[in-house]
């Protein structure tokens, strides 16, 4: 079996997917590629997928901006894409093309490997921060893993209400201003920022000031590009765990693989070569 997969996006040739997805066939000993697909937003969607659809791939995985456009053209969705409303991965399988997301979990199974003590006070108190794609993913998951507060800061609140009416209320959620949320830091055990603020090259931003934050909290941030962004340096200074964003990366990508190959194959070993990359 030779697996053709790829990424479709734009812009894409910056993508550390490639690489990642490249260590994961030689180590499930498969034969296969990955290619870059970009597709250019001037061009017609619709007719761009048509032939990568007609170029028999076994599966690709889906980033900006196509993450919700791809929907109506997929014939199935799993229960987390759903509802979500986003895909990321998306998968031949028994002649449809399924579309699933693997970025909340990719996300939390991240955030079990370095803070494993975490998932053993479900209780606690999480704020996320941001109500976009990403926060989406990320708060029906770790819902999904039990955690029972979340909270959700965020610019536009709308946004942030639309994401708590996720998870079918199984998580107790209060939403905040950015304000709000910095003023009460203090309450929180872990704090997960989701938005691009503090991507390169704007590195100096950081979405709110972390002065107020428990040192015995733990900051997550999941841009990667720096590693350690602005916001993390803070949490740093003052004492806090960080937990740095190119784990989701890599575990969003173990899950993509597991879908496409039926192979789940360990990525523990490429958290530090990944984070040399990035360095
Ligand atoms: P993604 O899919 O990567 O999560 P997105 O859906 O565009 O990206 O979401 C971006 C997030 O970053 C949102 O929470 C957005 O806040 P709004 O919902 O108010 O737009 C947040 N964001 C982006 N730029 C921001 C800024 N300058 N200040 C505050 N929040 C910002």
């Amino acid at each position: 079996m030779h697996y053709k997969l790829g990424l479709i996006g734009y812009p894409v040739q910056n993508s550390l997917s490639p690489w990642i997805h490249e260590q994961f066939l030689k180590k499930a000993d498969i034969g296969g590629n990955y290619a870059l697909l970009e597709i250019n937003p001037k061009k017609s969607f619709e007719n761009e997928l048509q032939q990568i659809k007609n170029n028999h791939y076994d599966g690709f995985n889906v980033t900006v901006p196509y993450k919700k456009q791809i929907i109506p053209f997929l014939d199935d969705l799993d229960d987390g894409a759903h509802a979500i409303g986003a895909v990321n991965t998306v998968a031949w399988q028994n002649g449809k093309w399924v579309g699933y997301n693997t970025d909340g979990k990719g996300y939390v199974t991240a955030l079990g490997h370095a803070h494993p003590s975490i998932f053993q006070h479900k209780q606690c108190r999480i704020l996320l921060i941001g109500a976009g794609g990403a926060a989406r993913g990320i708060f029906y998951e770790l819902a999904e893993a039990g955690f029972r507060r979340i909270d959700i800061a965020n610019r536009t609140q709308s946004s942030a209400e639309d994401i708590a009416s996720l998870g079918d209320g199984k998580a107790k959620t209060s939403i905040l201003t950015l304000k709000e949320a910095e003023n009460n830091l203090k309450m929180y055990d872990l704090i997960i920022q989701t938005t691009n603020i503090g991507m390169k090259p704007n590195v100096n931003d950081a979405i709110i000031s972390l002065e107020q934050i428990d040192r015995r909290s733990i900051v997550s941030d999941i841009v990667y590009q720096p590693i350690e962004t602005h916001f993390l340096q803070q949490a740093s200074r003052i004492g806090a765990s960080v937990h740095h964003g190119h784990t989701m990366l890599l575990y969003q990508a173990q899950y993509a693989f597991e879908i496409w190959t039926s192979k789940k194959v360990p990525a523990d070993d490429l958290n530090q070569p990944l984070q040399s990359i990035l360095e």
